[in-house]
């Protein structure tokens, strides 16, 4: 017990001195916290960091029409929900999506002349009666997920929504200056994206989906796969199917923000995996066929080293 303790004792301050020298390296270079630096990541003093470790500020999040995805990244991405089609399919498909959207989605540049700060709100149960609404609304981007509704819950959720995550089983409609940031799992999502905006989805292979779906078309953006694999191999190590879109949201957010404040993930003080707008209906459901656990860690090693902040509510 004792020599545990040792252990992390010394484990610790090996990390606040590691923390220490990355934070100094960093606010010398640009102000910011988490920018676009890879002078300051890549020297040996910040090797400890999970952040500086992981981090491939090479991996575009956005597909833009320039993308080139690997048939290696091509292959993984089709694995997850067994894509039938081939790889021919899917480059044609991209094409189709960049004559209705952006071909360069804007990254809305991260630390420019300030920090750009996020806020990555998740649907947990601990957001109830949280009352981070306002501090979330005062970061400058927020990022939300699924259906996570404001309406009703501004006190605890804040009112402004700048990206929503979704995929086509979660959609849902939007405000005009909200980015609708689609995680793609297949062909077929993308041939959701280009219908719902044009001529009304009727494929019958999803369970619900909406045929047509509002929101600005200027502001779409499509997680690239590549990036998917990345959030999978290299900061999950590649355990389970493949990452949470949750998850995959705060690598995002690490590549998107100079500042990254996460809320609503993780279980409630019960510890139970819910949502803050429902009750919970199957109990044993906890994180479904993703590392759950595991991402847990990640999350609170981020945390831990101050890459992020993370409120876990009450
Ligand atoms: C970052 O990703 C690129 C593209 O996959 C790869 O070539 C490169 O080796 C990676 N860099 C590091 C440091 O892992
Ligand atoms: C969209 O939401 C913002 C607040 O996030 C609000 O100020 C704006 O009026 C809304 N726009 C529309 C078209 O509803
Ligand atoms: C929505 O935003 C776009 C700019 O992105 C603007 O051109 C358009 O007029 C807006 N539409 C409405 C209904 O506010
Ligand atoms: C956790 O779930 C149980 C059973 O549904 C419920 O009774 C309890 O109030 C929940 N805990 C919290 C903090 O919401």
């Amino acid at each position: 017990m004792a020599l545990k303790l040792k252990t992390a004792l010394c484990l610790l301050s090996v990390i606040a001195i590691g923390l220490v020298v990355f934070r100094i390296t960093f606010l010398d270079y640009s102000g910011c916290f988490l920018g676009q630096s890879s002078s300051a990541y890549d020297s040996e003093e910040n090797n400890n960091v999970l952040f500086a470790r992981r981090l491939n500020w090479s991996i575009e999040p956005f597909l833009t029409a320039k993308t080139k995805l690997s048939e290696d990244a091509f292959n993984w991405w089709k694995l997850i929900q067994m894509e039938k089609r081939d790889f021919a399919v899917y480059k044609a498909t991209v094409s189709k999506l960049f004559e209705i959207f952006p071909p360069t989605p804007d990254l809305g540049k991260a630390c420019s002349a300030r920090c750009r700060t996020c806020a990555v709100v998740g649907n947990s149960a601990n957001l109830k009666g949280s009352g981070y609404g306002r501090l979330i609304d005062y970061q400058d981007v927020i990022i939300r997920m699924n259906f996570g509704p404001t309406k009703g819950y501004e006190k605890d959720v804040g009112t402004r929504t700048t990206y929503r995550v979704m995929y086509p089983e979660s959609a849902m409609d939007l405000n005009n200056s909200t980015h609708l940031v689609l995680f793609p799992f297949k062909i077929q999502d993308l041939d959701w994206l280009i219908k719902a905006f044009t001529t009304g989805f009727s494929g019958r292979s999803y369970a619900a989906v909406k045929s047509k779906i509002k929101a600005n078309k200027d502001l779409v953006k499509v997680i690239n796969p590549a990036f998917m694999m990345y959030s999978h191999k290299i900061w999950l190590e590649g355990k389970g199917t493949y990452p949470s879109t949750g998850f995959m949201t705060v690598i995002l957010a690490l590549h998107i923000c100079d500042e990254v404040q996460v809320f609503g993930y993780g279980a409630d003080s019960d510890g139970n995996w819910s949502h803050y707008f429902e009750v919970l209906r199957n109990k044993n459901f906890k994180t479904g066929i993703h590392p759950g656990k595991h991402e847990h860690e990640i999350l609170q090693q981020l945390a831990y080293e101050k890459t992020v902040k993370l409120y876990q509510g009450l």
